[in-house]
């Protein structure tokens, strides 16, 4: 096991090695991260796309990406074990120091173990029924769990795939799943009980810090069920963890098809309403964008007036990714690359500074 976290100064250190990437690096959390991240949930379950995320996440550790976004479920654990090989050969090679990289993962969702079993319901039924990890009652919608004891168990296992001592941010995914079997009160309950166990977890050192990472929970408007206040969820994360406590990261889809987390002010802080970007800042909260590239779709033809506004850049792909690295609020634009080819395509974008709010607001102005 990889002993250690990501640490300013090793951050800071990795940030300085790469002085050919202007406005690449930005503070959050007190940590030095790249403005792009490698995400790790497309793609196959099997030995083979093990391999191509292999070379990817190498060439983007090499490259200078330093993080690294999964999740337990993601390809039945084989992400998360993909990524520890990495670290750990790239580590004992002096390529890099685990204190220079910031390593993210997620929690909620039941997983299996590398491939789907003959029979899913018998395998569940043993692994976590009958170890008492999980009761039948505590799942909503069959898939997802945030029950303390889940946690607890998924927070070991990801440490073991990881092999880290400490997973820097660790996620709660999809929590509004929930809003879909609970009530509002029965959620916030849920969502104390998780926000207790996690603070335990920070202060034994498995985690740096945790967070929320979401789908639709802070893009729809305040009436929907599936809506997330930040404030409530502060709230209770002031209540349990005091003035220091450690829910100090979002994460929300966001790119140039789904831009609600800057143009859809839902979230009311003192009889105001602001956009999540706005009160995710004013909290100084990490915020990482999840589907830059709409799962790959940007990358397949943007309109002319985006190929116009971002004419330096030579595919769609860095375009869309200019967009999110640039926006004011985002720290961390997420894209999810199995291929080396995408990352030296990703990387060219990171050789820019970001765009400027001027350029930005063209985008938003109807064309003459
Ligand atoms: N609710 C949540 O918590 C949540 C939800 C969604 C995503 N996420 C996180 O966010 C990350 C990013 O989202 P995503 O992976 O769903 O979608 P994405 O980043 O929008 O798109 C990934 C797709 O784009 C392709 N791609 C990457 N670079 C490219 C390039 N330069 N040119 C052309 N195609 C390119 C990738 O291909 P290759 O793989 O073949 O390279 C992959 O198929 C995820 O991996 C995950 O870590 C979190």
């Amino acid at each position: 096991m990889l002993k250690g976290r990501a640490t300013a100064s090793g951050t800071g250190a990795y940030a300085s090695r790469f002085a050919g990437l202007p406005g690449n690096f930005r503070a959050m959390i007190g940590l030095s991260v790249s403005s792009i991240g490698i995400g790790t949930y497309l793609g196959e379950p099997d030995e083979e796309t093990d391999r191509e995320y292999e070379a990817a996440l190498a060439a983007a550790v090499g490259g200078g990406i330093n993080l690294i976004d999964t999740a337990i479920n993601y390809r039945f654990q084989r992400s998360e074990r993909t990524i520890g090989r990495v670290l750990a050969a790239m580590a004992a090679r002096g390529e890099i120091r685990r204190e220079e990289i910031v390593v993210a993962t997620k929690g909620g969702y039941i997983t299996f173990d590398g491939e789907v079993p003959p029979n899913p319901r018998a395998w569940f039924d043993e692994h976590f029924i009958r170890t008492g990890i999980a009761s039948p009652d505590d799942l909503v919608e069959g898939s997802h769990c945030m029950t303390p004891k889940w946690l607890a168990a998924m927070l070991e296992m990801s440490r073991a795939n990881l092999g880290l001592e400490t997973i820097d941010i660790y996620y709660l995914h999809n929590p509004e799943t929930q809003l879909n079997g609970v009530s509002r009160p029965e959620f916030l309950d849920r969502i104390r009980a998780a926000f207790e166990m996690l603070e335990g977890a920070a202060a034994d050192g498995k985690i740096g810090v945790y967070g929320t990472a979401t789908w639709n929970g802070y893009r729809v408007p305040a009436t929907e069920r599936a809506w997330l206040s930040l404030d409530e969820l502060w709230r209770v994360a002031y209540e349990v963890g005091g003035e220091k406590h450690h829910f100090r990261a979002i994460q929300l889809p966001y790119n140039l098809a789904m831009p609600e987390a800057v143009t859809l002010a839902n979230q009311p802080v003192q009889k105001q309403r602001g956009t999540t970007l706005a009160v995710a800042s004013a909290m100084e909260m990490g915020v990482c964008a999840s589907a830059s590239l709409l799962q790959g779709r940007l990358a397949r033809g943007l309109p002319p007036i985006l190929r116009e506004a971002f004419a330096e850049f030579t595919s769609d792909a860095q375009r869309s990714i200019q967009f999110v690295r640039s926006t004011p609020g985002i720290n961390v634009a997420l894209v999810g690359m199995k291929s080396v080819a995408h990352v030296t395509d990703v990387l060219a974008t990171a050789s820019h500074p970001p765009a400027t709010q001027e350029q930005l607001m063209k985008l938003f102005q109807p064309a003459r």
